[in-house]
């Protein structure tokens, strides 16, 4: 399973507070912050509901998909399976935030989308904010060596449409940009 949940549980003072709302600070795609929610919510839910960040997709809200995925602190994570609480002092990146990692907004994209784009890799596109933020993980992990590797590094991310062949054509061809 590529993609993971945040190894940090969280610590006796997240465990203490709740379970009603508690102010939580996290960092998101450049800025810091702020938000009230109930300890029991996912990463997923805050990203989608109370930031507006709907790049993330819901999937099977169980960990199976992948299409939830986003980085927490540069590691890719499934945000239907972690509590946005135990992302407190981090900093989480969506797809929104990958084409301007340093919050100017120049609308650059990265070159994973534009291989996304160039090699024709999605059909509905449900799957693609998922599929792209593991497959710039995949390439910064050192697993995009070859097509057998990409597959099991990215085998935790599914496409219903089975654009695979196109998504590693993709991969590949970043990986050979960056
Ligand atoms: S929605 Fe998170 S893994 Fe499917
Ligand atoms: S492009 Fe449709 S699910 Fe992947």
């Amino acid at each position: 399973m590529a993609v993971r949940t945040p190894e940090a549980s969280p610590g006796p003072e997240a465990a203490e507070r709740g379970p009603g709302p508690v102010k939580v600070r996290l960092g998101v795609n450049g800025r810091e912050r702020g938000i009230d929610i109930e300890p029991r919510v996912s990463l997923l839910e805050v990203l989608r509901a109370e930031l507006d960040l709907t790049g993330a997709k819901r999937g099977c809200d169980q960990g199976t998909c992948g299409a939830c995925t986003v980085w927490v602190d540069g590691r890719r994570v499934l945000a239907c399976l972690t509590l946005a609480i135990t992302c407190e002092g981090r900093e989480v990146t969506t797809i929104e935030g990958l084409a301007r990692p340093d919050g100017t907004g120049d609308g650059q994209l990265h070159p994973m989308q534009e291989e996304f784009i160039a090699q024709d890799a999605f059909q509905c596109g449900y799957c693609t904010p998922g599929q792209i933020m593991s497959a710039v993980g995949c390439v910064q992990e050192g697993h995009a060596t070859d097509d057998a590797e990409i597959k099991e590094w990215m085998s935790g991310n599914i496409c219903r449409c089975a654009a695979y062949p196109h998504i590693r054509a993709a991969i590949r061809a970043a990986r050979d940009r960056v």
